[in-house]
């Protein structure tokens, strides 16, 4: 029997494929990275290499942490193919744009600003936190994919960015949604209320959640001053 059975694929993105099927008669998704053509291709696969790895590496730590994210069903490293489960809902961008949402825009984006800080508190950033890569089911709630551009820091400017990066898709494509920040922030702050100071990451002490904040806000003034 053959592990991985494709049924189709669902998107087809600039660096990857993504396919729905089966992995051992479960519901999965594979991800194919796709050489990018005006590359070298020996640069070209071991850049490619070294993204499905680094991938790979970060969703088995924060599976272990207990965040809700994929599980790695199969990697394979000659084929550039990373399988791993199927996990439920529609994208938030999805609903936002419902306005039948049967759950309020406001406690969706509570419990994403939630996960994000839960993410930032393993000392991890998330790397592209646009609406397409959080996921909310109104049974389990929400959960992050789509971690190629992740990274390991302590630095509270990354993890300002990587809040930025949200504050910038929000504001381009739900203007009509003008809270949405701030539901997220008042999500990811009640975090550290609830769970006390961030937990020591290797390389030093995480930034609290409201020194993230503050240095989203000092990034918004930069950029609006800068361009
Ligand atoms: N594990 C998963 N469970 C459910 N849907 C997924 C999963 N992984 C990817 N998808 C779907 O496929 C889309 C593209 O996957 P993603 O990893 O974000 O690729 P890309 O890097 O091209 O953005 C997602 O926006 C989501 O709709
Ligand atoms: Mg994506």
């Amino acid at each position: 029997m053959q592990a991985w059975v494709s049924e189709r694929i669902i998107h087809v993105g600039a660096e990857a494929e993504v396919g729905l099927g089966t992995y051992l008669g479960q519901p999965a998704i594979a991800k194919i990275r796709r050489p990018r053509g005006w590359r070298h291709p020996e640069l070209d696969a071991r850049l490619t290499r070294r993204r499905m790895m680094a991938e790979a590496r970060l969703l088995t730590k924060l599976a272990r942490a207990g965040l809700p994210v994929p599980l790695i069903q199969d990697f394979d490293i000659a084929a550039s193919r990373l399988i791993m489960t199927l996990l439920p809902g529609r994208p938030l961008i999805e609903h936002l744009r419902d306005s039948n949402s049967v759950q309020s825009a406001e406690s969706v984006l509570v419990e994403s600003g939630e996960l994000v800080r839960r993410l930032h508190r393993q000392g991890i950033t998330h790397g592209d936190l646009s609406t397409n890569n959080i996921l909310y089911c109104h049974q389990q709630g929400a959960s992050l994919i789509d971690f190629g551009l992740s990274r390991i820091t302590e630095e509270v400017e990354d993890f300002g960015i990587d809040l930025h990066v949200m504050h910038e898709i929000l504001g381009a494509s739900h203007p009509d949604h003008g809270q949405a920040m701030e539901w997220i922030i008042k999500g990811y702050l009640s975090v550290d209320g609830e769970h006390g100071p961030p937990p020591f990451a290797g390389g030093g002490p995480l930034p609290s959640a409201e020194e993230v904040v503050l240095r989203l806000k000092d990034i918004m003034t930069r950029v609006r001053y800068h361009g």
